[in-house]
């Protein structure tokens, strides 16, 4: 048996762990693995991949984005048709399935996010045999607790708030910082919570300025001089504007960006104290994944293995209670994971006096 696999979207810390525990699986199995570059684009005529040896995946667990390469842009990026179902066009699929038929690929593993697990569920009702290991640092996906990748990106956030913290304090400054996420708040509010940042701004919470600029004032007033702020990139602004980098139309999604420095604007305007804004950026995406992302993607990729040798396709893995299974496709691209405002974990940062901007 021949497999293939490729990762699509942005990279991901936890990827090259994936990779190794999916050619290790299959080679235990007496399996080659075809890994394609660049996402799916690699899946284009004549294909462009690397045969992927066990040899070659040794030692990979611990380096960050990803051997094969990626994209989330070029030919499969999904649009959205007559029937409002986004879906890649029909001639760009026929040509990916040339290439799996040409190279005998039994089965094809996405390692991706919502998009792109999307296009791997396309794939499948056209045939291809295909499983989907979930991949995202913005920990977006429903039917999985959690994604590889989150953990090393919100660890990066905890180290910036640590550093942020000593400078916001020396200076008796304000210091905003704006991080990753997209439409969810996952990477702010847990990287915010154990960075002990003062005020979170959730796209998922609507915020209020004056809400903010009375809270920095009133830790003012009682001694507390510094403020550090962590701001969603997809959090919107008051009058529910989304603050982006990049329109980019049909071409796939707008690239956000800009908060930060709105924010910081604002508070320096309303409260008068100096205010400064940091973003975070692709520094939360690079580097090595944390030990528990590294063990994660290695655990995903060997389930990708079993699914196929169990013959169960169409199906995504999925980490749910501690165990490592496996749930429709379907089931983790219907709609995004976001954080729940009345949830347990908002609670508890409101407890330890966490402001969230909103009136309560
Ligand atoms: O989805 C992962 C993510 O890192 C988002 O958090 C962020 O908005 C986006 O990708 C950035 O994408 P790009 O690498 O194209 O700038």
């Amino acid at each position: 048996m021949r497999i293939g696999i490729l990762n699509s979207g942005g990279d991901c810390p936890g990827l090259n762990a994936v990779i190794h525990g999916v050619v290790s699986a299959a080679s235990n199995l007496g399996w080659d693995v075809i890994g394609f570059r660049d996402g799916f684009e690699g899946l284009l005529p004549p294909g462009d991949y690397m045969l992927l040896e066990p040899a070659r995946t040794i030692g990979i667990m611990k380096l960050g984005g990803t051997i094969l390469g990626t994209t989330n842009k070029g030919h499969f990026v999904a649009k959205v048709g007559a029937g409002n179902v986004a879906e890649v066009p029909q001639e760009i699929v026929d040509k990916a399935k040339t290439t799996l038929r040409h190279l005998e690929i039994g089965a094809l593993i996405v390692v991706g996010g919502d998009g792109s697990l999307t296009t791997a569920l396309q794939l499948y009702r056209q045939g291809v045999p295909s499983i989907g290991v979930p991949k995202t640092i913005d920990n977006d996906l429903q039917a999985t607790a959690m994604t590889f990748g989150f953990d090393s990106a919100y660890a990066t956030v905890v180290d910036a708030l640590d550093r942020l913290h000593t400078t916001a304090e020396s200076h008796k400054r304000v210091i905003v910082l704006e991080v990753m996420g997209r439409n969810a708040g996952w990477i702010a509010l847990y990287g915010g919570m154990a960075g002990g940042a003062d005020v979170i701004l959730l796209p998922e919470i609507p915020f209020r300025m004056d809400v903010i600029a009375n809270y920095i004032n009133q830790r003012d007033a009682q001694g507390h001089h510094s403020t550090l702020v962590v701001v969603a990139e997809g959090a919107k602004l008051e009058s529910g504007e989304l603050v982006t980098k990049e329109k980019v139309g049909n071409k796939g999604e707008d690239r956000l960006g800009g908060i930060g420095e709105r924010v910081a604007a604002e508070i320096e305007k309303m409260t008068g104290k100096e205010t400064r804004a940091c973003t975070l950026g692709h520094l939360q995406r690079g580097g090595a994944p944390t030990a528990l992302d590294r063990i994660l993607g290695l655990r995903f990729g060997v389930k990708a293995v079993d699914l196929i040798k169990d013959g169960k396709f169409g199906r995504m893995v999925s980490y749910q209670q501690y165990h490592v299974g496996d749930v429709p496709i379907e089931d983790a691209v219907m709609k995004l994971r976001t954080v729940a405002k009345d949830s347990e974990i908002v609670a508890a940062a409101r407890s330890v006096g966490t402001c969230f901007g909103d009136v309560q």
